[in-house]
This record gives C-alpha cells, sequence and structure tokens, in this order.
C-alpha cells in the first residue's frame, strides 16, 4: 500500500491550479444517465473516485470516450458519456462500498429507465451516513421501493412531480431528487434543499441539457419535469475543498501561495477563518494569495450546511489549530465520528481533547514528524498540512484515501517546494 513521505519545516511558496471539483463531477456525471444523447464533460479531475463511478457508469451500459487529455495542471480531462445503450441499473455492492456517491445514480436511474437496484454505500468511514431522505423523496415523487438483502430497489412508471421537504440537509440528496425530478410529469419542490455550489453547478449542467431547475442555491428548488433531455456540453467548477487545503498547507507551514483557476466565491467561510487566523489575502477573480504570519492565532469553528463552515475542511483546521498561538474549539453537527483525525494528529505531538462532538485543540509550539495512518479522505489531508508543518519526516499509510480527492497532490506539493515523495 503506497505510503507518502513528507519532510516538513519548509514554508509552502509558489503557485499552482487547482482541479475540477470532485463533488461536483460526481453527480454531473450521473445526469449523463438522463438522455440518450452524449454529454461532454471537461475538467474532469484524474482521481480514484471519478474512475470509480466511470467504471460503474460503463458496466450499466454508458460509453464513455476521453477525448481530451490535461494539457496543464488544474485543466483536467474531458469524457463524453453517451447513455442511450443503457441495459443494467445495477450499482453493485463491491463498487458502492468504496464510493458512496454512487448512490447518485439512483434518482437518474430510476427517472430514465423505471428501475434501479443500488447497494446501500459505503464510503469514507464518518458515521452512519444513511439514506433515507433519498428514499423517502423518491417515494414522495411515486417509486415503489423496497431494501433487500443492502439492496434499494426502486421501480417506477413515470415518477410524478412533488413537494418534498428533506428532515436534514442533504447534499447527494438533494442533488437525486433534482436529478430524478427532471423527467417527472409536473412540478417537484425540494425545500430544505442543500445550498452547495455543487448543487448549483448540477443544476446548470441539467439546464444546458434541456431541464427547468430553477432556484439552486436556495434552499427552496423548483424542477419543472420534462419528457427528454438532450445532448450538452459542462466544465466543472474548481474545487473548493482543494483550495481550502492548499490555503491551509501554506498557513500552516508559514508560507505564501497563489492558487489559481479557483474562485473565493463559495469560500467565504473558510478565508473568513484563515484572516481571523492572522493570514494576509488577496482576491482575484479566479485566484486566491495567502500569505501566512510567522505564527497562527487560533480559531474557533462549527461545521454545518453551506454558506456556514464546510465539515469536508474541518479536519485541516484542526490541523492548523494544533500549531496556533491559543486554544481552539470545533464543533463537528454533520457527521458523527469525524474526527478519527485526532488520534493521528496526537502522535505527531498535538494537544487534543475530544469531547462527544466537540474538540478543544490547545497549540503548542511545534509538531515532530512520526508514522501516522490515514483513515479518511479529509482526515488525510489533515495529517499532509500538519506533517508539512512539522520538524523531521512523517510517513503517512494507507493514502488512497488521498487519491480519491486530492488530484496530483504530491506533483502540487513539490511544486510548492515541499519535501513529498510517494513510497511503497
Ligand atoms: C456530501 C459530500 C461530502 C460532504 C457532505 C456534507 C459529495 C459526493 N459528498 O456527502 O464530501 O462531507 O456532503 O457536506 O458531494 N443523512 C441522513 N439521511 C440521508 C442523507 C444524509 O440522515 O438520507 C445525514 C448524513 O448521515 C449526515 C448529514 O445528513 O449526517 C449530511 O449528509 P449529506 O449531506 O447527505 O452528505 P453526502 O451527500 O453523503
Amino acid at each position: 500500500m503506497d505510503k507518502l513521505a513528507i519532510v516538513g519545516g519548509t514554508p509552502l511558496k509558489g503557485e499552482i491550479a487547482i482541479s475540477g471539483a470532485k463533488n461536483a463531477a460526481l453527480p454531473i456525471l450521473c445526469a449523463s444517465l438522463l438522455t440518450a444523447e452524449p454529454l461532454e464533460i471537461s475538467r474532469l479531475p484524474n482521481l480514484n473516485d471519478i474512475a470509480t463511478l466511470l467504471k460503474l457508469l460503463e458496466q450499466m451500459g454508458v460509453r464513455v470516450s476521453k477525448t481530451g487529455q490535461a494539457r496543464q495542471p488544474g485543466e483536467g480531462d474531458t469524457a463524453v458519456l453517451d447513455a442511450s445503450g443503457l441495459h443494467y441499473p445495477v450499482a453493485p455492492y463491491d463498487l458502492v462500498k468504496t464510493m458512496r456517491a454512487s448512490v447518485l445514480t439512483l434518482g437518474p436511474l430510476l427517472a430514465r429507465y423505471g428501475e434501479a437496484r443500488v447497494s446501500l454505500p459505503g464510503g469514507c468511514a464518518i458515521g452512519a451516513r444513511p439514506v433515507d431522505q433519498h428514499v423517502k423523496g423518491l417515494q414522495a415523487m411515486g417509486a415503489e421501493i423496497t431494501v433487500e438483502q443492502g439492496y434499494i430497489h426502486a421501480r417506477a412508471n413515470r415518477l410524478k412531480g412533488a413537494r418534498i421537504c428533506t428532515d436534514i440537509v442533504t447534499v447527494t440528496g438533494t442533488e437525486n431528487l433534482i436529478m430524478a425530478a427532471t423527467l417527472a410529469q409536473g412540478e417537484t419542490i425540494i425545500e430544505n434543499a442543500a445550498r452547495e455550489p455543487e448543487v448549483v453547478d448540477l443544476a446548470h449542467c441539467l439546464n444546458r441539457m434541456g431541464a427547468r431547475v430553477s432556484g439552486a442555491g436556495s434552499d427552496v428548488v423548483r424542477i419543472e419535469g420534462v419528457r427528454k433531455l438532450h445532448a450538452a456540453q459542462h466544465r466543472v467548477m474548481p474545487d473548493r475543498v482543494e483550495t481550502g487545503t492548499y490555503l491551509c498547507a501554506a498557513a500552516a507551514t508559514g508560507g505564501s501561495v497563489r492558487l489559481t483557476q479557483t474562485s473565493a466565491a463559495c469560500l467565504d467561510a473558510v478565508i473568513d477563518k484563515l484572516l481571523d487566523a492572522g493570514c494576509e489575502m488577496s482576491l482575484e477573480r479566479d485566484a486566491i494569495t495567502l500569505t501566512a504570519p510567522p505564527r497562527l492565532k487560533a480559531v474557533n469553528l462549527r461545521t454545518a450546511p453551506y454558506p456556514a463552515f464546510p465539515t469536508d475542511m474541518q479536519a485541516q483546521f484542526m490541523a492548523i489549530n494544533c500549531l496556533a498561538e491559543g486554544t481552539a474549539t470545533i464543533r463537528e453537527t454533520i457527521f458523527e465520528n469525524r474526527f478519527m483525525h485526532v488520534a493521528e494528529l496526537q502522535r505527531l505531538g498535538a494537544d487534543i481533547q475530544v469531547d462527544g462532538n466537540h474538540a478543544i485543540v490547545r497549540g503548542v509550539p511545534a509538531l515532530k514528524g512520526a508514522p501516522v495512518m490515514a483513515t479518511d479522505l479529509r482526515a488525510s489531508a489533515s495529517l499532509v498540512i500538519a506533517a508539512l508543518a512539522a520538524q523531521g519526516e512523517t510517513r503517512i499509510d494507507r493514502i488512497y484515501h488521498l487519491d480519491r480527492g486530492y488530484e496530483h497532490m504530491e506533483e502540487k506539493l513539490t511544486r510548492l517546494g515541499a519535501s513529498a515523495h510517494r513510497t511503497a
């Protein structure tokens, strides 16, 4: 299993391009199931989660042709997905268990094919992560759903528009229901919808395909169902979590970086915290520059659905707080069991106490390199940040978690002057 060896202590400096957003690309790839005409998607990040989903879609009968390979970092691949031969509406356990986002095939399959068998998801080990809201919404649209032997089995002749109010804010749940509603008969209204920018990017793509989605980005999304969707082209938005992760890496090492091909527009909560921590930031239309102070100040945070502070950045901010001046309280309100990085950060010398869903981080003057283990995608990112700021070498085991969500991470870190090498 690959490991990442990082020798810390060098302030990150320089410029890198940010890649397309994993969490936008995944639902958009699933949107290809909604039409028999080709969907061309550009700026697809080269990630294991994307490869897994493409494999799943191919098994269902989607023809995938890669028409463009990235010529420069951040540009991503271009693929054309043609679901005219869709014939096997099944997402099997062996693929779904490695990536929960496979559940995003449920809504589109049901809407266009009238049937879907999707394994209950696995993915990051960060809590129970049920899909009851996806099921409840589809049932409200007239689907018959049973759960047998670990599979969700859904059938419908043609889905019918409905008013759905989700009990909690769910990102992939909102995306699944929007996709299902595009081909339903009549209007669907989703209340308490997730407002995440990736939902908006999906809605843009769907509208280019002929769907009638309005209100994405607010908590009420309306979808006027149409008979058919058609061919379209879409370019995936920049990855806001990757952007935030490199900003934290620069902040933790006392560095100065410029991130290009990104957008500050979706990152207000993260940028505010970095400013509170004492960083200087300059925001351009598609670039962000951060210059860190010699020592950061501790920042409290509480995760919540967008536009509040994202749970996907909690672990990275835990890492920067480990070395900051003062004490920070971090509250995780989205997922239970999302503090698995704590034990690993403690191995590097961090002073963290966990009590239920909150952690108290007392900044220490220095961290020291040690062997650690990646436990989930964003937890791995926090270990990379801590390792970059620590004295000496840290070996991070199980970095397949990082490969799920960070494109060319070692190359990008090396470009910023870090010592980061993949080893067997
Ligand atoms: C998405 C993101 C993930 C991010 C998360 C929260 C993708 C591919 N993944 O995951 O990176 O961390 O949003 O911003 O976009 N829940 C239920 N019932 C449901 C659905 C969700 O109880 O039917 C709960 C979950 O267990 C969790 C909370 O709702 O506690 C939010 O989960 P959700 O927004 O659905 O996360 P994902 O869409 O899986």
